[in-house]
């Protein structure tokens, strides 16, 4: 795993210079990445808990642990920038410690579950969608949070699939096509939201080259419907082949 930066001495940034209604929409935007980070903090909690019940080898723990850490510094890096924005950073609302799907799984299959779900899928999209804002991004303060927020999803992505090669194949032979559903149930989560979002999108437009909306990456913002392209471009280039060398599809 990559060593994360730790900082929270963002460069400067002067909400005034940007437009007023953009402005409105990436306090937004930042404040509810405040509270998916806290939702991290929250799954990763679960996950070492996970972990520490089936015993799992302790450079897992180990990781897992990092992967935490990594995550409560994503929500002060979010809240930073929120408030150098003129926004302000809210807690999500308490919520059960259990997850809905982790609950029906025996304690046994509940680290591989979610490491799929969680690392595998959910951070091979973070890293994506990161990825596509910070690349467009130069606006100093709002690139910083971007690159340090990227520099760790990349390892939780990585950690994930560690883990599956290390569970998965402890699992019965015959379970292996229920996870690949379970993976693919994963999937098709986001895949639903998407397949709504591009409906209304033309097959000729459907190319990121025509929604560039730079206003929008300076805040580190996109719009839906380039966020869909790219979860088609991930599924495709990325997602699915690593699902495939996994043995999850
Ligand atoms: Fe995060
Ligand atoms: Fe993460």
């Amino acid at each position: 795993m990559s060593a994360p930066a730790r900082s929270l001495a963002l460069p400067p940034i002067e909400p005034a210079r940007f437009d007023a209604t953009l402005l409105v929409e990436a306090r937004l935007t930042w404040a509810d990445r405040v509270r998916t980070e806290w939702r991290s903090v929250q799954v990763l909690t679960r996950w070492l808990t996970e972990l520490t019940a089936t015993v799992e080898p302790l450079p897992f723990l180990a990781d897992a642990v990092h992967a935490l850490d990594d995550e409560i510094h994503h929500v002060a890096l979010c809240s930073a920038l929120c408030e150098a924005l003129g926004g302000r950073p809210e807690r999500p609302a308490p919520t059960a410690a259990d997850d809905a799907t982790s609950a029906r799984l025996a304690p046994s299959e509940r680290p591989l579950a979610t490491a799929i779900v969680m690392l595998v899928v959910n951070e091979t999209l973070s890293v994506a969608y990161l990825q596509d804002l910070a690349a467009r991004c130069e606006e100093p303060a709002v690139r910083f949070v971007l690159d340090a927020l990227l520099a760790d999803e990349l390892g939780h992505r990585d950690l994930g699939a560690d883990f599956v090669r290390h569970a998965l194949p402890r699992r019965p032979a015959a379970e292996r096509a229920e996870w690949r559903t379970f993976a693919r149930r994963a999937v098709e989560h986001h895949r639903h939201k998407i397949d709504a979002l591009l409906a209304g999108v033309p097959p000729e437009r459907r190319a990121l080259e025509h929604f560039p909306d730079p206003a929008r990456a300076a805040l580190g913002m996109t719009t839906w419907v380039r966020q869909a392209l790219v979860f088609e471009e991930t599924l495709e280039l990325t997602l699915r082949p690593r699902l495939e060398a996994l043995d999850l599809a």
